[in-house]
C-alpha cells in the first residue's frame, strides 16, 4: 500500500481542500451539491437528495480547521435549508435522515451551539423513528412503509443509527436509542456472510419478520461484495461500539475489515465491487476507502496498542493513497476524483449515476479522514 501520510502532508491537505471548500461557497450556499460530479464538476440541486448534508459537513469540518467566520455563515444558512426540509417533509421519506442531518446540523448544534439546527435534527430523528418496522425489527430504507417489495434495510444505515443515539443523548428519551438498538441486531443477525462481507440489502417477510434474503442494489451481484456497503459496514459497527460497548461489534468490524483488506488492490482504493482486482478496467470508488480510514479511526480508542498502531496506519496509508494519487485538480469543484455513486451492472438494480467522478461523501469523508488525523476530533457521528 501508499506510505503512510505525514502529519505534514495531512496538514497541507486540510489547507488545500479548505481552500477548494472556500471557492465553492459562492455556489453552494444558498443551493446544494449534487450527489455526485459530471466530469468532475458538481452542479448545483435543490435540498432533495439523501446526499446534501454532506456538503455542509465539509463546511463544518473547514469551520473548525480555520475558525474563518466564512464558514461558519455558510454553514448557518445551510442549516435553514434543513430545517424548512424537516419541516416542510421535502424527501424525507426514506431512512438517511443520518446522513442528512449529522453532518449539516448536528454539527451547527455542537459547534456553535444554533438552536434551529438542534431541532431540526430531532425532528429529522423523529422522521426515521416513523421508518421502523416492529415486525422484524428494523428499520425500513425506501419505499412505501410496508411494501412487500420493499421491506428491506441496508446495510448503509448503520450510518444513520448515530442521530438516534445523539438523540436519546439530547433529549434523555430512550426511544431513539432503543429502535437503533434493535435495529442493530437485526443487522448483525443477517447482513454480515460468515467471511466478513456484507449483504447490500436484506429483505425480510412482512408476516413473520423473518429475514429471507440478501440482494445487492448497487453492487456488482448479490454474492459480490460491494465496496461502499463494505465501508458503511466498517464505519458503522465503530460508531456503534462507541455508542453501545457491543463487543459483537468490535468481531464483527475485525472480520468485515480483514475482508476488505484482504481485497483491496495495490494502491489500497478498491475497485467499486471487491469482487475486482488490478486488471479487471473497472473503476474505483475512492469514496469506500475515505470511509474506511474513518471507521478505522473512530475504533482506535478501544482496541489494545498493537492492533491501535495498525489501524493508524492503514488509515494513514489509505489517506495517504488518496492525497497522493486521488485529489481533484484546479479544474474540478471537488475533493476527491474517482468515485462511484452506482454502476450498472447485468445483475443490480440500480439506476447508473456518478462512475468515475467525484462524490459528495467521498470529499465529506476524506476531510474528516483528515481532521482525524490532524488531532482529537469530537464526531459529528
Ligand atoms: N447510501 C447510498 C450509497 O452509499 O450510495
Amino acid at each position: 500500500m501508499t506510505s503512510p501520510i505525514t502529519d505534514l502532508e495531512v496538514s497541507a491537505a486540510l489547507d488545500r481542500s479548505c481552500g477548494r471548500i472556500r471557492r465553492n461557497l459562492k455556489d453552494f450556499t444558498f443551493q446544494c451539491q449534487n450527489h455526485s460530479s459530471i466530469h468532475n464538476i458538481y452542479p448545483p440541486c435543490e435540498n432533495t437528495q439523501w446526499t446534501c448534508g454532506f456538503w455542509p459537513g465539509e463546511v463544518w469540518l473547514a469551520y473548525e480547521h480555520t475558525k474563518d467566520d466564512s464558514f461558519r455563515q455558510a454553514g448557518s444558512i445551510l442549516v435553514q435549508s434543513f430545517l424548512k426540509r424537516i419541516t416542510s417533509k421535502t424527501e424525507v421519506d426514506h431512512h438517511d435522515m443520518g446522513f442528512l442531518y449529522t453532518p449539516s446540523c448536528v454539527s451547527a448544534w455542537m459547534l456553535t451551539g444554533n438552536a434551529d439546527a438542534r431541532t431540526a435534527a430531532i425532528l429529522a430523528a423523529d422522521q426515521l423513528l416513523t421508518r421502523f418496522q416492529e415486525t422484524g425489527s428494523f428499520l425500513q430504507a425506501w419505499g412505501p412503509l410496508g411494501a412487500p417489495d420493499n421491506y428491506r434495510y441496508i446495510i448503509d444505515c448503520l450510518m444513520n443509527l448515530p442521530l438516534l443515539y445523539w438523540a436519546s443523548e439530547e433529549t434523555k428519551d430512550e426511544k431513539y436509542r432503543n429502535v437503533a438498538r434493535r435495529h442493530t441486531e437485526t443487522c448483525l443477525r443477517y447482513s454480515f456472510r460468515e467471511d466478513g462481507s456484507t449483504f447490500h440489502t436484506y429483505f425480510l417477510d412482512p408476516a413473520t419478520g423473518k429475514g429471507v434474503r440478501g440482494v445487492t442494489c448497487q453492487g456488482y451481484r448479490d454474492d459480490s461484495f460491494w465496496a461502499r456497503g463494505q465501508a458503511w459496514a466498517i464505519c458503522g459497527l465503530a460508531v456503534s461500539y462507541r455508542y453501545t460497548r457491543d463487543e459483537r461489534c468490535i468481531d464483527y468490524f475485525r472480520k468485515a475489515l480483514a475482508f476488505y483488506l484482504d481485497r483491496l488492490p495495490e494502491d489500497g482504493i478498491p475497485y467499486w465491487d471487491l469482487i475486482f482486482s488490478d486488471g479487471s478496467g473497472e473503476p474505483r470508488d475512492s469514496s469506500s476507502a475515505a470511509i474506511v480510514a474513518c471507521g478505522l479511526l473512530e475504533m482506535v480508542p478501544h482496541l489494545e496498542q498493537e492492533e491501535r498502531e495498525r489501524c493508524i496506519r492503514l488509515a494513514r496509508c489509505m489517506a495517504g493513497s488518496l492525497t497522493k494519487n486521488y485529489v481533484a485538480g484546479e479544474g474540478s469543484n471537488g475533493l476527491l476524483l474517482h468515485g462511484t455513486y452506482s454502476k450498472k451492472s447485468p445483475f443490480n438494480t440500480c439506476t447508473p449515476e456518478g462512475v468515475d467522478e467525484c462524490v459528495s461523501w467521498g470529499d465529506y469523508f476524506y476531510m474528516e479522514a483528515l481532521t482525524r488525523l490532524a488531532g482529537p476530533w469530537k464526531s459529528y457521528w
